[in-house]
C-alpha cells in the first residue's frame, strides 16, 4: 500500500492498482495550490470524510476527468448523486468489501455542513484493510474514546490523524489517540494550511517521540510504503 501526501488532509492511496484519493483540497491550499496539476491524478474512488470546503473542494472536478465513485456518508453522497456522480452511500459502522479491499466507516467528533451551509450528514473516518496492510484515516476529530472500538477488529499498520489543534485533536490528543487505536505509527495531517494550524515540526516529532510513537510529516507529493 502506498500512500502519497498532497497537503492538508488530502491523500492518494494506491491498493493493488487502484488508486483512492482521500479529501482532495489541493487548488485551495494556500501552501501547495500551484504545485500539482489535479487533471494528473488517476483516482478510482474519492472517499470524503465530511463535506467541509478544505476536504471536498477539487472532488467534483476530479470525478469528473477520472469517472471515480465518491465514497461518503449517505447525505454526502447523495449531494453528488444529484448532481450526477456515480457514488457509494455509507453510513457509521458500516462496511463494505470494495475490489481493493475492506472499508469501513467509522466515527468522528466534528461538524459536516456543505460550504453553503446545506446539511452534510456526520463527519466520519475511514479503516482501510488492503494488501494486508491495515490504515485509519480519522479525517476531522476530536479525541474520542470511540477510537478504542478500531482495535478490538483491526490490527493498524499506520494510523493518519490530525494535529493541527484548533479545529481538531492537537498533537497531545493525538499522542492519547494512537494509544487508543493501538498504532505507534502516526502520519500527522490537517497542519500549517491555516494561521490556526500552524505547528512546529521539530516539537511535535519529539513530543510523539517521547511518548515513545513515531511521527511522520510527509512533504507535498511524497509518499509511504506500508
Ligand atoms: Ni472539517
Ligand atoms: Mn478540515
Amino acid at each position: 500500500m502506498k500512500i502519497t501526501f498532497y497537503g492538508h488532509n488530502s491523500l492518494l492511496l494506491e491498493v493493488s492498482g487502484t488508486y483512492i484519493l482521500i479529501d482532495p483540497f489541493i487548488t485551495g491550499n494556500p501552501l501547495h495550490k500551484d504545485k500539482l496539476d489535479i487533471k494528473s491524478l488517476k483516482a478510482d474512488y474519492i472517499l470524503l470524510t465530511h463535506a467541509h470546503q478544505d476536504h471536498i473542494l477539487d472532488a467534483e472536478k476530479i470525478a469528473k476527468n477520472t469517472d471515480a465513485i465518491i465514497v461518503s456518508n449517505y447525505e454526502i453522497a447523495m449531494h453528488y448523486q444529484e448532481k450526477g456522480f456515480k457514488v457509494h452511500p455509507m453510513n457509521h459502522g458500516g462496511n463494505w468489501k470494495f475490489n481493493f479491499g475492506n472499508l469501513k466507516f467509522v466515527n468522528a467528533v466534528h461538524t459536516s455542513s456543505f460550504p453553503d451551509g446545506s446539511y452534510g450528514g456526520q463527519p466520519g473516518g475511514f479503516v482501510i484493510e488492503g494488501e494486508h496492510k491495515n490504515i485509519y484515516v480519522a479525517g476531522d476529530t476530536a479525541l474520542t474514546m470511540d477510537m478504542k472500538l478500531i482495535p478490538l477488529q483491526t490490527k493498524l499498520d499506520l494510523a493518519i490523524l490530525p494535529i493541527g489543534d484548533n479545529f481538531t485533536m492537537g498533537i497531545e490528543d493525538a499522542i492519547i489517540a494512537s494509544e487508543f487505536v493501538a498504532c505507534e505509527k502516526v502520519l500527522g495531517v490537517h497542519f500549517d494550511t491555516f494561521g490556526y494550524i500552524e505547528i512546529n515540526h521539530d516539537e511535535a516529532k519529539k513530543k510523539f517521540n517521547d511518548a515513545g510513537k513515531d511521527l511522520i510529516l510527509l512533504d507535498f507529493g511524497s509518499s509511504i510504503v506500508l
